[in-house]
């Protein structure tokens, strides 16, 4: 499979309907930062807060991302935006061989298979372009991404040196390591 057909997979979620997984693109911005900022406010579940982020920084940081080597790719349900993931790659000569993954899907969307999909679409193409090691923040009692991460493969690499501190509180986080 070439890489750019690595990144476009369709198929059913588990209620039936069909899903669409492509790259992201500067078009999803503004998706993007209403899917941040739903999950956000759920609080307790990432590192950041609702309106943290505009569109334009978004888009900003998606071209970094890109230029950087990383990926980013979204999955819709129905023509509506469901879930991103992203890897960021290390950008010194001794961190190049590693990539740092986030992913959300919006809580309309959980439990539909599209985390699952997201993780291992990222392996395969964390494969594919030579990474050697994926690694995770995830917030020690988030148990349900936790979950999903064990299953597709990650161990645990030890607790973070600090707490992460949210608008919603304190987080211990939980440090997530998959050798490819
Ligand atoms: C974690 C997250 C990405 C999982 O995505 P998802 O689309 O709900 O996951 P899937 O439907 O593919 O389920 C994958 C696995 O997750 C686990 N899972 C799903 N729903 C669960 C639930 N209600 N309770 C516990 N585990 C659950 C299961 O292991 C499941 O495997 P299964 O399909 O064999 O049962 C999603 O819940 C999410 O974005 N949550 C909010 C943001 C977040 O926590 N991001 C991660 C920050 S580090």
């Amino acid at each position: 499979m070439s890489r750019a057909a690595l990144l476009r997979r369709e198929g059913p979620t588990h209620d039936g309907r069909r899903y669409l997984l492509r790259p992201a693109g500067d078009g999803d911005a503004e998706a993007l930062i209403a899917l941040q900022d739903g999950v956000a406010a759920e609080g307790g579940l990432i590192a950041a807060a609702p309106g943290m982020r505009s569109a334009l920084e978004e888009s900003v940081s998606l071209g970094v991302l890109l230029a950087g080597g990383g990926l980013s790719i979204v999955v819709e349900v129905e023509g509506v935006l469901a879930g991103h993931l992203e890897v960021r790659r290390g950008s010194e000569t001794h961190t190049q061989h590693r990539g740092e993954l986030a992913i959300i899907v919006g809580n309309e969307h959980r439990g539909q298979g599209l985390g699952r999909v997201l993780m291992n679409t990222a392996i395969e193409w964390a494969r594919a372009v030579g990474l050697e090691t994926l690694s995770l923040g995830v917030f020690a009692t988030n148990t349900r991404a936790i979950r999903l991460y064990r299953e597709v493969g990650f161990v645990s690499g030890g607790h973070g040196p600090t707490r992460i501190r949210t608008h919603d509180g304190d987080h211990d986080l939980l440090l997530m390591n998959l050798t490819l």
